[in-house]
């Protein structure tokens, strides 16, 4: 295993290797996006090619889906996909209840539409992102161009009568630009410091013209995977009330950290 890895990756990566041995051939699976999973979809990638399994991939992102073509997965869109059997993907927040805080990586909307249309999310992660209440991590909202800065205005009303210690909404830039989804639309990120009521905070800001989605991922999450730099991972699954733990050996892993 290459030695250059930070511990932070090595944590991601064993979460991934452990998420991923739950695929099973023939499976239509979800493939997230950010660095966690793009770990996933290298360790995926990896199981395809030494077991052949014959899988079908949706991916959440155009940079997932160019990664996962590149590797050799065979990649489709949700429309020709139907309905899948899994999704894998990163987070920037966990809770307890296996609430989530999406959208970091401006992928949000695609990530909700195929982990909806999944009969089971898996969340990897290190442990760093594990909350008591969220909203530390500023909660991304997708919202058209057209007459953005109204919606940011409404939006920031709205805070003031929700249960948050924030209401400032910025525009996400990239350069001196506004950023664009994949969907053509911008992100605003709301700076919340705590969310009290994730599910009121979400369906008050769905109500707001103009926003597309926003990165609360509420009854989605069915497992979480929490991985750890010496290889011990954690897998809690919320509908079965079970935690397992095992140590993955990273020296399995042949190619995988060639390209890193
Ligand atoms: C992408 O929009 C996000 O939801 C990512 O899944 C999330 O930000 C986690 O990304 P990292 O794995 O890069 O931290």
């Amino acid at each position: 295993m290459s030695l250059s890895l930070t511990p932070i990756d090595r944590a991601k990566y064993a979460a991934a290797r452990r998420a991923v041995d739950l695929v099973e051939d023939g499976m239509k699976l979800g493939l997230g996006t950010g660095s966690t999973a793009a770990w996933m979809v290298r360790a995926l990638a990896e199981r395809v090619k030494s077991e052949g399994l014959r899988l079908t991939c949706v991916p959440t992102s155009v940079r997932t889906a160019e990664l996962g073509r590149e590797l050799g997965l065979k990649i489709v869109a949700l429309e020709d996909a139907g309905w899948l059997d899994m999704t894998i993907d990163g987070t920037d927040e966990f809770d307890a209840n296996l609430t989530l805080i999406k959208g970091g990586g401006g992928a949000h909307l695609m990530e909700k539409i195929v982990a909806t249309a999944s009969d089971k999310m898996v969340v990897i992660t290190d442990a760093s992102k594990e909350v008591k209440t969220l909203g530390a991590f500023p909660l991304p909202v997708e919202v058209v161009p057209f007459g953005w800065q109204a919606s940011r205005m409404l939006i920031e009303e709205l805070l003031g009568a929700m249960d948050v210690m924030g209401t400032q909404a910025s525009l996400r830039m990239n350069g001196a630009r506004p950023y664009i989804t994949d969907e053509g639309n911008h992100i605003l990120d709301l700076s919340l410091g705590r969310i009290g009521n994730p599910r009121q905070l979400s369906l008050a800001l769905n109500q707001v013209p103009g926003v597309v989605e926003n990165g609360l991922f509420i009854d989605i999450c069915d497992i979480v995977v929490i991985g750890f730099a010496d290889g011990l991972v954690e897998l809690r699954d919320i509908g079965e009330g079970t935690i397992e733990r095992e140590r993955i050996i990273f020296e399995d892993t042949n190619n995988i950290f060639r390209d890193v």
